[in-house]
């Protein structure tokens, strides 16, 4: 993969550098471009430039070092280096949830536009990558007229990485989406993404709303895919049937596919949640509301499966929470991430904590993360000491070391040999032949 840097390609620059933007520049710089990684945080840029990823992200830190030492990637906080250094501009920065409200905050976005604008040259093209609402890419180029040099260009490039896995799908995507409204624009993205179009990577050329849209698009259909399974999950509890037999079944159809079709706790995270809302919010504006209105259903379904989970962990303890100790195996939102945005496991962990409960949180990467929003959880960095004398466990995010607990092994150390596998990720027969009580989500109670 690792090539010498090549003099005739374009200096990238990457602004905003968390889960999407430094796995963007590491990448980018694999691929054998100069790339100047960009963020306001003089912290984040420090320790990126040290060689350490700020966050957890398998993988990233290897490619941060490999290129670093090959000097194909600096960090910085100036604009100015970055607009006078580089030609392609990529914006990177997060675009989260307003407080109290549905829409996105594009302050970020329009902040990192208008701090890059003033620095950079008439040739240079600014290319959209955060999740944004559809007419983003419109605003930015009316933005960029009167702040920018006359002949600077937009394009919009949605990503479609995945945390846990952000280093292989930015290297190897599924597709490549490019809105453009020039040929020279067009030329430019296929000239950045040429090792990747090398590899046989689709590439869709199209107009500014359509790739802003196919991002939401995307997302929206794989919530849609996550709550649907979750809907049936409660259609299973009230029938006495099992969700996951089910869901393999439908998806050996490939038309349906089994993918996505996880039946739990649900969807978390810094992207799905807030983006469906967000798209709902658009499309309002947009006065097409009505086009949407499923996903507040998908959001619904999405949340009733955290106050059921909560139901579920009282009645297994007989109906009540006082006095009792419920340990949650889990605080990120899915495995293999440190990211605990919106996470299901620690909602639920909070919420059976002010229900009553002595609640003890683990979790093998999220706890710095997961202290940081609720500093007065009980966290345990070690797994036995968090399982030790529980009444209840509750499997809220599916860590490998959990789904591979040996529950014969855990029968002395607890005080109830109770446990509730809210990600459908256990061997139910194994559980309860070693005696205990298990249950789950979408299954029947034995
Ligand atoms: C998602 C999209 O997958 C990615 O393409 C987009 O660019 C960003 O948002 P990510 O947030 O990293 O990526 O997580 P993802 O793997 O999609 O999982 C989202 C949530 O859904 C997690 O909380 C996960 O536990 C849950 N999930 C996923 C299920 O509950 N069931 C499933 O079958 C799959």
């Amino acid at each position: 993969m690792t090539e010498p840097a090549a003099t005739n390609k374009p200096v990238l620059s990457v602004i905003g550098t968390g889960y999407l933007g430094a796995t963007h520049a590491a990448c980018m710089a694999e691929l054998g471009f100069t790339v100047i990684g960009v963020d306001i945080d003089p912290a984040k840029v420090d320790l990126l430039n040290s060689g350490t990823v700020p966050f957890y992200e398998p993988d990233l830190d290897d490619l941060l070092q490999r290129n670093l030492r090959a000097g194909r990637l600096r960090f910085t906080t100036s604009f100015e280096e970055a607009g006078k250094d580089a030609q392609v501009h990529f914006i990177c920065v997060g675009t989260p949830q307003q407080p109290g409200a549905y829409a996105a905050d594009m302050s970020q976005v329009f902040g990192a536009v208008d701090a890059l604008a003033p620095h950079i040259s008439a040739a240079d093209l600014v290319v959209g990558k955060s999740t944004v609402p559809v007419g983003t890419a419109e605003e930015i180029v009316n933005r960029l007229k009167s702040t920018a040099a006359i002949g600077v260009e937009v394009a919009w490039n949605p990503e479609f990485l995945r945390e846990g896995f952000a280093v292989q799908d930015t290297l190897k995507p599924d597709r490549l989406v490019v809105g453009v409204t020039s040929e020279q624009a067009e030329r430019m993205m296929r000239e950045v993404y040429a090792p990747l179009i090398a590899d046989n990577v689709p590439f869709l050329v199209t107009d500014y709303p359509t790739a802003e849209l196919v991002k939401v698009a995307a997302n929206s259909f794989l919530a849609t895919k996550i709550s649907f399974i979750n809907a049936m999950a409660e259609v299973c509890e009230a029938a006495g049937a099992d969700v996951t037999k089910l869901a393999q079944a439908i998806g050996y159809d490939p038309r349906i596919g089994s993918r996505f079709l996880a039946a739990g706790l649900g969807f978390g995270g810094g992207c799905l949640p807030k983006d469906i809302r967000a798209f709902m919010a658009r499309a309002g504006e947009l006065g097409a509301e009505e086009a949407l209105t499923f996903l507040r259903e998908v959001d619904q379904i999405n949340l009733r499966r955290r106050a059921h989970t909560v139901d579920l962990a009282r009645k297994t303890l007989g109906g009540d929470f006082r006095g009792k100790v419920v340990t949650m195996l889990g605080a990120t939102f899915k495995p293999d991430s440190d990211d605990v945005r919106d996470s299901p496991a620690l909602d639920v962990a909070v919420a059976i904590s002010n229900a009553g409960a002595t609640v003890r949180v683990h979790d093998p990467k999220g706890i710095a993360n997961a202290k940081r929003v609720y500093p007065n959880m009980d966290y345990r960095e070690d797994l036995l000491d968090a399982v030790t004398d529980a009444d209840l466990l509750l499997l809220g995010t599916e860590w490998r070391e959990y789904r591979e607990l040996d529950p014969h092994q855990l029968t002395g150390k607890v005080a109830g040999a109770a446990i509730i596998d809210a990600r459908n990720a256990l061997d139910p027969q194994a559980w309860r032949s070693a005696g205990w009580i298990y249950r789950a989500l979408g299954r029947p109670t034995a």
